[in-house]
């Protein structure tokens, strides 16, 4: 199938819409109410898609993007999970034929971190209901907005939400076990599943896959300990998810690593089945940086992966985003296209995030025109693109770069502290204004032939 390239951005439902009517409660704006401190200045989403979404398309078109993908926010769809709210359907009806008027195809993400509290309370990923639950919610969406949209993805870096509510504390509930990781990771990928078979059944017409995040590691060097620790970082940030959902696989070596270690979680011979089957139809893959890594460092003390298997690595030297802390290496977007070229079929893929979010931008104000000089995002942005084109003439299938994201927006523990977009937002008046960076990807992509 030929398709035309895509250029746009990515964005989601919880980091932009704000407070729909009848929404109920995600774990996000729970852990607000309850922990509020723990967000950079406190800051709650204010971009106020819900009622911008025309402008906001408006300036996706003007800056010559033929493609947008954003989430539902399952909490504004079906606030107890059984139930449609009408507001809800009412906006997303808009938003949908508003990117279609103006040109812009849209590619829906179902679930972008953002999990009910009411399933939450009875457990989130770790509980078989979620498989359910979520089955239900989608197949509503496809329902209600199948007709128009035809590009669908089921999760945004499922890899996040397992590490960061399951081993990490970045996502509420912030436990720390590596059988519960285990055991959402598993239902995800079963969540995944009955969903792909299900929009397959529906006969739609449209095609359907998962954004998953490849971050290819690197060793700090050749020994056989950095190159295990390089092996296992694979495996658990790439290859759990990338298998799954590609090659109906789930890495062996994870399943007798667990049996060892008495890491148990529950599967059925059903849910083995389902591993085996429904292939995604295309993929999207984010990239902002490289893994570096080694050997473990610190003894086991947790049965947390780090610790058992690898631990991050910051080569001296290399070029890093201060404000994020994380590595600049545009090259990692050609070795991600080319892994999934060489090793996964080269199914049809497109970068679905890449950017840069950086502090304190009013630094960059021209006094005279009050832009923002973005500079540093040009560079970045140039540097990505030509690196995706490399891999293009390479023979990778990619059909698309989304940046992550166009308008500046609320960005989980950090709020607004780093700006990622082309467009500045004032979160007090909620003002747009164009960067120097706008108008740069504006002629770029004019004068691009991909
Ligand atoms: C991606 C997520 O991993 O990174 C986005 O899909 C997120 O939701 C983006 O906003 C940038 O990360 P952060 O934490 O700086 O917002």
């Amino acid at each position: 199938m030929k398709r035309k390239f895509l250029w746009g951005s990515a964005f989601s439902g919880p980091q932009t819409e704000g407070k729909g009517q009848g929404k109920s409660l995600s774990t996000w704006d729970y852990w607000f109410q309850k922990e509020p401190q723990k967000f950079y200045h406190q800051l709650e989403t204010s971009n106020d898609f819900i009622n911008q979404y025309k402008t906001d398309i408006k300036l996706a078109k003007e800056v010559n993007f033929n493609s947008l993908r954003t989430s539902i926010q399952w909490t504004f769809l079906m606030p107890n999970g059984k139930d449609v709210n009408p507001a809800a359907v009412t906006f997303y009806n808009n938003m949908i034929d508003e990117m279609l008027q103006q040109g812009i195809v849209p590619i829906i993400n179902l679930f972008h971190f953002d999990m009910p509290m009411w399933l939450m309370d009875q457990g989130g990923w770790t509980t078989k209901a979620s498989i359910d639950a979520f089955l239900h919610y989608a197949t509503t969406c496809f329902q209600l907005f199948g007709d128009r949209v035809k590009t669908w993805m089921t999760f945004n870096e499922p890899i996040v939400h397992v590490e960061c509510q399951y081993l990490y504390q970045y996502h509420y509930p912030c436990i720390e076990s590596i059988p519960q990781a285990l055991q959402a990771m598993w239902n995800t990928i079963i969540a995944h599943k009955v969903v792909v078979k299900k929009y397959h059944e529906l006969n739609l017409g449209g095609e359907i896959g998962i954004i998953l995040n490849l971050k290819l590691p690197k060793p700090r060097s050749q020994s056989v300990e950095d190159l295990q620790a390089a092996n296992w970082a694979d495996i658990w940030q790439s290859r759990c998810f990338l298998d799954a959902c590609l090659k109906g696989q789930f890495p062996e070596e994870l399943i007798s690593e667990s049996k060892k270690r008495n890491w148990t979680w529950k599967t059925t011979p059903a849910e083995w089945t389902l591993l085996k089957n429904y292939p995604i139809d295309l993929l999207g893959l984010n990239y902002y940086q490289p893994l570096r890594v080694q050997a473990p460092t610190k003894l086991i003390t947790k049965d947390l992966p780090d610790q058992l298997f690898y631990n991050d690595y910051q080569k001296p030297g290399i070029k890093i985003n201060k404000s994020r802390g994380w590595e600049i290496y545009p090259e990692g977007i050609y070795e991600a296209l080319m892994h999934i070229k060489n090793n996964y079929n080269n199914i049809p893929v497109y970068i679905a995030e890449n950017g840069t979010g950086i502090e304190g931008e009013e630094k960059f104000v021209n006094q005279k025109t009050k832009m923002i000089e973005d500079d540093y995002r040009i560079e970045f942005l140039g540097d990505h693109i030509a690196a995706v084109e490399r891999a293009i003439k390479d023979g990778s299938n990619c059909f698309g770069f989304h940046m992550w994201t166009y308008i500046d927006n609320w960005s989980w523990l950090n709020s607004y502290k780093n700006r990622y977009g082309i467009v500045s937002l004032n979160i007090n008046t909620g003002q747009r204004t164009l960067k120097k960076s706008y108008y740069w990807l504006r002629d770029f992509i004019a004068n691009k032939e991909l």
